[in-house]
């Protein structure tokens, strides 16, 4: 078993986690590598096994970073290169892996390789970037459109660029010029970029958009949407078939790949929203992505019995060799305790560390960070600026504030004198880490619990998974069994009525213990196999000598 499917990865959004002063004493409100260093205790505390950043490079922050201006570099806003070695070595010093974020499908209009390409149409970098001249027909260029493309922030995905009289495609930002991984140098010279950080002893990479990289090379319209609503945006009311999962897209897949098997224990998990069938491709045949992430635990309604059906789908549809994984929620998606309520926020964090394979989680849940509403004026994200009349569906501010550590001013996120970046949530006096590490009945502690019992426990940090039926409306329960060791029966209650389990049917006769509830209650009878479950619990029972 590799580092990467055993242990818990732990997602940083590094502007968000803990601001330190710079040379001059000075905090100004946006985390940063000292700070995170200063956490690293707390991280192992945590009992996961790698921390991935979010992007730390240089950047216009245009889109906080996911727009590079230069992969081989450390934003100073973060830091410097020194303080990122001083941060893998005391990381790895508590045994930390390291992932990095590598954003290989676009880059910032900042980055050399843009500035040079836009300088002129014979620049040698010009077809480093899809250009294209407008359509033929009347009126403006900048209104002649080479396709319908749309961008995932609302807008057309073409920029006119007057200069040279053509358009630059992005699917993002304008800011962020999408590589044409057609041209022979691209490729190349993004493998360097990922040689430079695992030369320097980083672990992996979280692979930004990866199957957006390759774009068809015709450039055609996409057809539209049937399943559009009525008033759905125009990103949404075309099918992504030209943009995405593009033929050829593996073979580049595949030379990323490589690379890191030049390397010991590398890894890369590649962002991918695709339907099932499509998202497995991304395996390969185990010379792909490590793990292509799996994201439809956020997509899907919190229901039981869908969650069981769609865990008996994944496992059936992967592909022999490959490695589970899951994710509850990330820098793009509302947090998961808003989404599903506190009282499921327990149930879901049990769901996350128990399932077979690799869980993700995003800094805060663990204490069960919400959502914080921020007004439109007050909106960073260009995917809220962009979107005015929508912004509180498309942006992403809310779950990106920052850390609350503490009841002090500033939530112990920065100095009580600085301004955070974005707005503290308004309960973080009462919800942080100082104040759940003190109460054992805390979110934190159940955490933690969780984590150490995964790390300790063959079934549940390598075992098999079987969805078992109790018959009983609102309740998931699953087994998990290695060879030789115990096995434990995980029974996830979604609703509000308690709930009489009659487990001896269920287990055929099993003894079985109570080993963990959610509610962090020390002792419960289980008696004859019969045990009274509480509405919103999620209870992990231990069947000796399963298996
Ligand atoms: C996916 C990232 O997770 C998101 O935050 C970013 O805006 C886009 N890719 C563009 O890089």
């Amino acid at each position: 078993m590799h580092w990467w499917q055993t242990g818990i990865i732990y997602q940083i959004y590094p502007r968000s986690f803990q601001d330190s002063s710079n040379a001059n004493g000075i905090a100004d409100g946006v985390g940063d590598l000292n700070g995170i260093i200063r956490r690293l205790d707390y991280l192992q505390s945590l009992h996961i096994g790698a921390i991935w950043i979010s992007p730390i490079f240089p950047s216009p922050m245009h889109d906080f970073g996911y727009d590079v201006a230069d992969y081989c570099d450390i934003h100073p806003l973060f830091g410097t290169l020194t303080d990122f070695d001083r941060l893998l070595a005391e990381a790895h010093a508590r045994g930390l892996r390291v992932i990095l974020d590598l954003v290989p499908n676009h880059t910032s209009e900042e980055h050399a390789w843009f500035v040079e390409s836009r300088s002129s149409r014979d620049n040698p970098k010009r077809d480093y970037y899809i250009w294209r001249d407008p359509a033929p027909g009347d009126g403006p260029p900048e209104t002649r459109l080479p396709n319908n493309w749309q961008t995932h922030f609302g807008g057309v995905a073409w920029t006119y660029d007057a200069p040279t009289g053509q358009f630059y495609m992005h699917q993002f930002h304008r800011s962020q010029p999408e590589l044409n991984y057609r041209h022979p140098e691209v490729l190349p010279a993004m493998l360097d970029n990922m040689r430079f950080w695992l030369d320097r002893g980083v672990d992996g990479f979280r692979v930004d958009v990866i199957w957006l990289m390759l774009k068809d090379a015709e450039l055609r319209d996409e057809p539209p949407n049937p399943d559009a609503a009525p008033d759905a945006r125009p990103f949404d009311r075309i099918q992504h078939i030209y943009t995405g999962d593009v033929a050829g897209i593996h073979d580049i897949i595949r030379q990323m790949r490589a690379v890191l098997d030049e390397y010991d224990e590398r890894m890369m998990v590649g962002e991918i929203y695709l339907p099932l069938e499509r998202l497995m491709t991304y395996y390969g045949n185990g010379d792909e992505c490590h793990m292509p992430f799996n994201f439809q635990l956020i997509g899907l309604p919190w229901d039981a019995r869908v969650i069981g059906d769609y865990i008996r789908a994944y496992e059936g549809a992967l592909p022999p060799g490959g490695w589970p994984n899951w994710v509850l929620g990330n820098h793009d998606q509302h947090r998961i305790a808003t989404r599903v309520g506190p009282a499921q926020a327990r149930v879901a964090q049990m769901l996350l560390l128990t399932l077979r394979g690799t869980p993700t989680c995003y800094y805060g849940d663990e204490i069960g960070m919400e959502d914080v509403a921020i007004p439109f004026e007050q909106c960073m994200d260009p995917a809220a600026l962009q979107q005015p009349e929508t912004y509180e569906i498309w942006g992403r501010d809310p779950e990106r504030t920052p850390m609350q550590w503490d009841a002090s001013p500033n939530a112990g996120f920065t100095t009580p004198e600085a301004t955070p970046w974005l707005p503290l949530a308004a309960d973080y006096a009462t919800r942080n880490v100082a104040a759940q590490e003190n109460d054992p009945a805390s979110l934190l502690s159940l955490y933690r619990a969780l984590a150490a019992l995964r790390r300790a426990e063959p079934a549940l940090n390598r075992g098999a998974i079987e969805v078992i039926d109790l018959g009983i409306e609102g309740v998931l329960a699953y087994r998990r069994t290695a060879e030789g060791g115990d096995g434990f029966l995980v029974v996830l209650n979604f609703g509000e009525e308690m709930h009489e389990l009659n487990l001896h049917q269920a287990l055929g006769g099993q003894a079985t213990e109570l080993v963990l509830s959610t509610e962090l209650i020390p002792s419960r009878v289980v008696t004859e196999g019969i045990m009274a479950m509480n509405g919103n619990e999620g209870v992990i029972l231990r069947l000796r000598q399963w298996g």
